[in-house]
C-alpha cells in the first residue's frame, strides 16, 4: 500500500491551526507542542512537563478522557460497533453514533455532514492521486469523531478523535499498516505549516480533505453572514479584510498534493471574490 513520501505542494511559515469552538476558526494558531499542552492541561491545570511525561508514561489521550468520566460512552458504542465489516457505510454509522446529533446538539450534526463531505473530498484526491482511497476516505470520515467528547475544548479534539478511531479501527480488525497513517493523519489534521518532517501525503491529505470543505461554500456562506450580520461598514471593512487575509494565507500553506491545493485554492479564490464585492458595497457609505 503506497502512503507517499514526502512531497509538499505549497508552502508556509509555521503554526498550527485549530478549528475552535463550531469549527468556524481560522483564526487560532500554535505550535504542536501548545497543540500538546492545550489537549493535556486546561481543566485540571497541568504544566507542559507533567503533560510530557503523560505521554512519555504512554497514558494516552484516552486515559485522559477517562479521568474525565467520558471515555464510558465511548467505549459503550465502539462495543457496540466491534462486528462492523470495515466498509464506508459502516463507518458513516460509527461517526453518527459517536457524534450523536440531538435537537439540541445542530453542531454536531453540522459536523457530521461536514465529515461526509470531507470524505467525498478524499474520494476525489484519492484517485487523482493514487493514494489509497478506502483508508483516505474512512480516516476523513472519522478525523472529527471525538468532537462530542472533546465537550467545549475543540482544541483537542485531533486527539481525542485519533484515540477513538485506534480504538474501533483495531477493534473491527483494520489493516495495522494502513491503521497507523490513517491515525496519525487524524491527530495531526489541524496542522497549518509546521508539519513534522516525516508526514506522509497520506496523512497530509487527511487535513487538506478538511480544509477543502473548510473553505467550501457552506462556510464561506456562513462566514459571509459573520462579516456583516448587525455590522456597520466600517466593521464590516475590518472583518472583510481579516477574512481575505487568512484566505490568502490558507493558500500559502503546504499541501500533500496538487489536487488537493487546486481545489483548496479555487474555494478559496472564489471565497475572496465575495468578500471583495461585500468590501466594496461597505466603501460606498464612506
Ligand atoms: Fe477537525
Amino acid at each position: 500500500m503506497i502512503f507517499g513520501k514526502r512531497n509538499i505542494a505549497g508552502q508556509g511559515d509555521g503554526v498550527l491551526s485549530c478549528d475552535g469552538g463550531g469549527d468556524s476558526g481560522e483564526g487560532h494558531h500554535g505550535s504542536v507542542q501548545e497543540g500538546m499542552r492545550l489537549s493535556l492541561s486546561g481543566r485540571e491545570g497541568k504544566s507542559l512537563q507533567d503533560a510530557e511525561s503523560i505521554v512519555e508514561k504512554r497514558k494516552s489521550w484516552y486515559t485522559y478522557i477517562h479521568r474525565q468520566g467520558k471515555r464510558e460512552r465511548a467505549l459503550e458504542i465502539i462495543m457496540g460497533h466491534a462486528h462492523d465489516d470495515k466498509s464506508i457505510s459502516s463507518v458513516r454509522s460509527f461517526v453518527y453514533d459517536m457524534l450523536g446529533p440531538a435537537p439540541d446538539r445542530g453542531d454536531l450534526l453540522y459536523r457530521y455532514e461536514h465529515s461526509l463531505r470531507a470524505a467525498e473530498n478524499a474520494a476525489v484526491v484519492a484517485e487523482a492521486e493514487g493514494l489509497p482511497k478506502d483508508d483516505l476516505i474512512i480516516a476523513c470520515l472519522l478525523h472529527d469523531v471525538g468532537y462530542r467528547e472533546c465537550r467545549d475544548d475543540f482544541r483537542r479534539h485531533p486527539f481525542f478523535s485519533a484515540d477513538i478511531s485506534k480504538s474501533y479501527l483495531e477493534k473491527i480488525g483494520y489493516p495495522p499498516e494502513a491503521l497507523r497513517e490513517m491515525v496519525k493523519g487524524i491527530a495531526l489534521h489541524n496542522l497549518t505549516d509546521d508539519l513534522p518532517k516525516d508526514m506522509t501525503v497520506f496523512q497530509i491529505s487527511v487535513r487538506d480533505c478538511d480544509d477543502i470543505d473548510r473553505f467550501d461554500m457552506i462556510r464561506t456562506a456562513m462566514l459571509l453572514g459573520d462579516c456583516v450580520n448587525e455590522k456597520t461598514n466600517q466593521e464590516i471593512i475590518a472583518s472583510c479584510s481579516q477574512a481575505i487575509d487568512s484566505a490568502n494565507w490558507i493558500m500559502s500553506l503546504p499541501r500533500g498534493t496538487r489536487t488537493a491545493q487546486d481545489m483548496i485554492n479555487e474555494n478559496c479564490r472564489k471565497r475572496i471574490a465575495f468578500l471583495q464585492d461585500i468590501l466594496a458595497q461597505a466603501n460606498k457609505g464612506l
